[in-house]
């Protein structure tokens, strides 16, 4: 099923491949819409502000999911794990791709401009956001990500 919206964000290290996913997620029909919170040429940026302003879009929206791009990918997973419910994967194959939807339920993919080439990105892409969560004995491993340390040992 398409989701509803798709958030994708970047910092300047990533400008042309977040060009590049935005085109190929609408001319793939990936997303019933894609909002872009990111910056163009000649911004510097901070990627923890994107990465901040875009989870709390992805956590308003039900159903929606989030691209981060910056240099390597981490910077931004990083910021975006600190919010609670947000969990970003980044992903460096199509597999990992799978395996953070199938049994994370990730709802942020990230990725690293100066890591990934655009044609790699965007077959990453597309499996993480064409891949459901599989459930089941994962429902709860994820519950755990973020209940309160001591109550999940
Ligand atoms: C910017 O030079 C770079 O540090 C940033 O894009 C990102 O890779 C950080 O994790």
């Amino acid at each position: 099923m398409k989701i509803p919206v798709l958030f994708i964000a970047n910092d300047h290290a990533a400008v042309d491949l977040k060009r590049a996913l935005a085109s190929f997620a609408a001319e793939a029909e990936l997303a019933a819409e894609i909002r872009d919170f990111g910056v163009g040429h000649g911004a510097r940026a901070d990627y923890p502000d994107q990465a901040h302003a875009l989870t709390q879009a992805v956590l308003k929206e039900p159903g929606s999911m989030g691209v981060l791009l910056c240099g390597t990918g981490l910077g931004m997973s990083m910021a975006a794990n600190r919010r609670k419910g947000i969990r970003a994967a980044v992903c460096v194959n199509e597999y990992m791709a799978r395996m953070a939807r199938e049994h994370n339920d990730a709802n942020v993919l990230c990725m690293g401009a100066r890591v990934t080439g655009d044609e790699l990105a965007k077959a990453i892409l597309r499996a993480f956001l064409t891949t459901p969560f599989e459930g089941g004995r994962h429902e709860g491993r994820v519950r755990k990500i973020d209940a309160p340390l001591g109550e999940s040992r």
